[in-house]
C-alpha cells in the first residue's frame, strides 16, 4: 500500500493537560509522521460544521461546545495505512471500550472527553485536512 494521509486532532482534554506532546510521542511511535501541525482556537459554528455528520445525534451541542472550549491541534499524519494505522492507535470512541497502549485508553477523560480525532476513511480524511489546511501548508 502506497502512503497514506488522515486528519487528526489533539482535542480540548488533551490540551488543557499539556499532552500534546505525549500524544505525539504516541503517534510518532506507532508509525505515523506529523507532516503539517498547528494548534488554534475554533468556534462553535466551525465545530459544527466539522461534526455535521453528527448534527441529528443527541451529543452534538455538548460536543461542538467542547470542541470550542480551549485549543486543539489539528494534525496531517502520514504513514503506510494511514488512515487505519491511527484509528488503532487512537483506541476505541470510548476510552472503556479501549485497548491498553492507545492513546485513549491511556489519556480520555470520557466518551465525549476523548483526547483525539482521527479521520475515519479516505473521503473524509481529504474533505477534513482540506478544512483546516491550504495546499502550501501541506508540502514536503
Ligand atoms: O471520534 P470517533 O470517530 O471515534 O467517534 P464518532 O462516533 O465519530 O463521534 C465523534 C465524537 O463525538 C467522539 O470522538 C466523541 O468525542 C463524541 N461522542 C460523544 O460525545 N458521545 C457519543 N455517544 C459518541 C460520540
Ligand atoms: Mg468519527
Amino acid at each position: 500500500m502506497a502512503l497514506e494521509r488522515t486528519f487528526s486532532i489533539v482535542k480540548p482534554d488533551a490540551t488543557n493537560r499539556n499532552l500534546t506532546g505525549a500524544i505525539n510521542a504516541m503517534l510518532e511511535a506507532g508509525g505515523l509522521r506529523i507532516v503539517a501541525q498547528k494548534r488554534i482556537h475554533i468556534t462553535k459554528a466551525q465545530a459544527g460544521v466539522f461534526y455535521a455528520v453528527h448534527a441529528e445525534r443527541p451529543f452534538f451541542d455538548e460536543l461542538c461546545e467542547f470542541m470550542s472550549s480551549a485549543p486543539i491541534v489539528v494534525q496531517v499524519l502520514e504513514g503506510e495505512n494511514a488512515i487505519l494505522l491511527n484509528r488503532e492507535i487512537m483506541g476505541a470512541t470510548n476510552p472503556a471500550d479501549a485497548d491498553e497502549g492507545t492513546i485513549r485508553k491511556t489519556y480520555a477523560l470520557s466518551l465525549g472527553e476523548n483526547s483525539v480525532h482521527g479521520s475515519d476513511a479516505p473521503e473524509t480524511a481529504a474533505e477534513e485536512i482540506a478544512y483546516f489546511f491550504a495546499g502550501l501548508e501541506l508540502v514536503g
